[in-house]
């Protein structure tokens, strides 16, 4: 999953033992002040500092980074000065970036680190230390199992230790420890979506989900025949065309009170989406190996909830299937029936995602009777024109539920922008001969008509959000945190959500 970096909390006397192979890494604000313990750590080497900020035009920027090779007075190979910007008044989601940044800059040929948590106002909190760490770990992630052929001096070293250096380190690993939890769900997702589909296919990613159970999470696998005796109709008529069998997969973590309905979490887990018969162009089509982000989101997310020990009752279900064209894969025109009842028009077969969660969705809303339900999907290119790579979408039925998802991915990063539903692009996607059609018709709110089409299928007064993560699941803008192409968006994000609102 990554190379292998040791990560360790320790006091600020670690830069000492450093010597001559170690990177030290110290932050400063925007007036290129440091902090008591960083100052002191720099000592003869403060000038030195001064010289080169001026030298490199380095104001100490928030995320910006000075780098001294071998600097006099200092026994370490490597001196890197972080920027924070306005030390005062730092969020969570700055601290992880913080982290991100020093772990950037601690390069392929280096074994040693140490990272001092420490702004210009003073040593971090337990939790910010924490945060920094967090960010640490999603940043040194890289997806390599498959580069075989690399030159020994291209090769991270076998072992790198990072140590955060902190004043109160019992306190620091202690607030790490759900952290960990959450950054071990993240790169799990990432892992599956930058999986190939020809090693991911829909039995080997229901395989996966099994590794929860090691951390307590229930998982259970409905294969073809117990799907069509649910009469999932809508989900099965996606798989056909491929020689690989669809999966549904329920994960369930019980962390909360036995007679609290549950929390849900459904995805989009299309494993390859070649557009079936209604067949995509060929370029770009490489990316639909990452069609399933919204079901890795999902697994990730329960990963992270089990790891943390989360007061909560949460349910994740996933649809997995692939989308191929073949002798046997659904046509347009074919009419199917979801196990709903409702029937379907196929217009075009590349509109899979929304007839996957159509089963999903209702028998989540049907088996668990959630207190809400949010499902993620790669559903739509229209989000990406709409919102391009900075929101997902978000669609829903509830108000409050749609605020507090809203504060969740400002505090987190992962952000969702509320987009419109109503009675008027629902009639879109009506249907002259079956009960609605796949698609709206026309490309306008290409989005919207897909998230009306879900609506269709979330009974009742169910809670329910939609997010289309189109442009946020895979291929998004590299970050501080984040160079890896599948994401992992989402994990953090739902994550808060539960710790928020539905832990108390
Ligand atoms: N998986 C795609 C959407 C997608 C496109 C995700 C690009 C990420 C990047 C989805 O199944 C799809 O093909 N949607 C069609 C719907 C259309 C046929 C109504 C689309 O967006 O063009
Ligand atoms: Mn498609
Ligand atoms: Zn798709």
């Amino acid at each position: 999953m990554t190379d292998a970096l040791k990560l360790g909390f320790g006091p600020f006397t670690s830069a000492g033992k450093l010597g001559s192979s170690g990177v030290l890494i110290v932050f400063c604000d925007d007036g290129l002040k440091f902090g008591a313990a960083s100052a002191k750590a720099l000592g003869s080497a403060t000038g030195l500092v001064a010289r080169a900020a001026k030298t490199e035009r380095f104001t100490g920027k928030s995320g910006s980074a000075l780098e001294l090779i071998v600097p006099g007075g200092l026994n370490v190979a490597r001196l890197v000065v972080i920027g924070t910007g306005k030390a005062a008044g730092l969020e969570a989601k700055e601290f992880l970036k913080l982290g991100g940044a020093a772990m950037g800059k601690l390069p392929a040929s280096a074994s040693e680190g140490v990272v001092f948590a420490e702004t210009s106002k003073g040593a971090m909190t337990a939790n910010q230390a924490a945060d920094l760490a967090q960010g640490v770990v999603l940043r040194a992630y890289a997806f390599d199992r498959y580069k075989t052929q690399r030159k020994d001096e291209d090769k991270p070293p076998a072992k790198r230790s990072l140590t955060v250096a902190t004043g109160d380190i019992a306190g620091a690993r202690k607030a790490y420890e759900s952290r960990a939890g959450v950054a071990y769900g993240v790169l799990m997702a990432r892992d599956l979506v930058n999986e190939p589909a020809n090693v991911l296919h829909p039995e080997e990613f229901a395989r996966r989900t099994l590794a929860l159970k090691k951390t307590g999470v229930a998982v259970e696998v409905l294969d073809i025949e117990a799907m069509k005796k649910l009469g999932m109709g809508a989900l099965l008529g996606v798989g056909q065309g491929s020689v690989r069998e669809s999966r549904v997969v329920v994960m369930r973590w019980n962390g909360g009170k036995k007679s609290d309905a549950p929390v849900a979490f459904i995805g989009k887990g299309v494993c390859f989406d070649t557009g079936g018969i209604s067949i995509k162009p060929a370029a770009a089509m490489e990316d639909m190996k990452g069609d399933m982000a919204g079901a890795a989101c999902v697994v990730g997310l329960m990963q992270a909830l089990a790891a943390r020990k989360a007061k909560v009752n949460a349910v994740g279900v996933i649809g997995i299937v692939e989308n191929m064209p073949d002798g046997n894969a659904q046509r347009p025109g074919d009419i199917v029936t979801s196990m709903s009842g409702q029937t379907i028009e196929i217009i075009n077969t590349d509109a899979e995602g929304r007839l996957v969660l159509a089963d999903v969705v209702w028998y989540t809303a049907k088996r668990f009777k959630p207190k809400f339900m949010v499902d993620l999907a790669t559903l739509t290119g229209a989000i990406i024109v709409a919102l391009g790579q900075e929101y997902a979408g978000m669609f829903s039925n509830d108000d409050k539920l749609s605020e507090r998802l809203t504060k969740a991915g400002e505090a987190t990063g992962e952000l969702v922008w509320r987009m419109p539903l109503n009675a008027a692009y629902d009639k879109m996607i009506d249907s002259k001969i079956a009960d609605m059609k796949n698609t709206g018709g026309s490309r306008w709110g290409g989005a919207i008509t897909a998230a009306q089409f879900i609506q269709r299928f979330v009974s009742g007064k169910t809670p329910w959000a939609h997010l289309d993560i189109a442009g946020t699941g895979f291929d998004s803008r590299s970050s501080d945190i984040n160079k890896s192409w599948g994401s992992g968006w989402g994990v953090r994000l739902l994550d808060r959500l539960v710790a928020d609102y539905y832990e108390k």
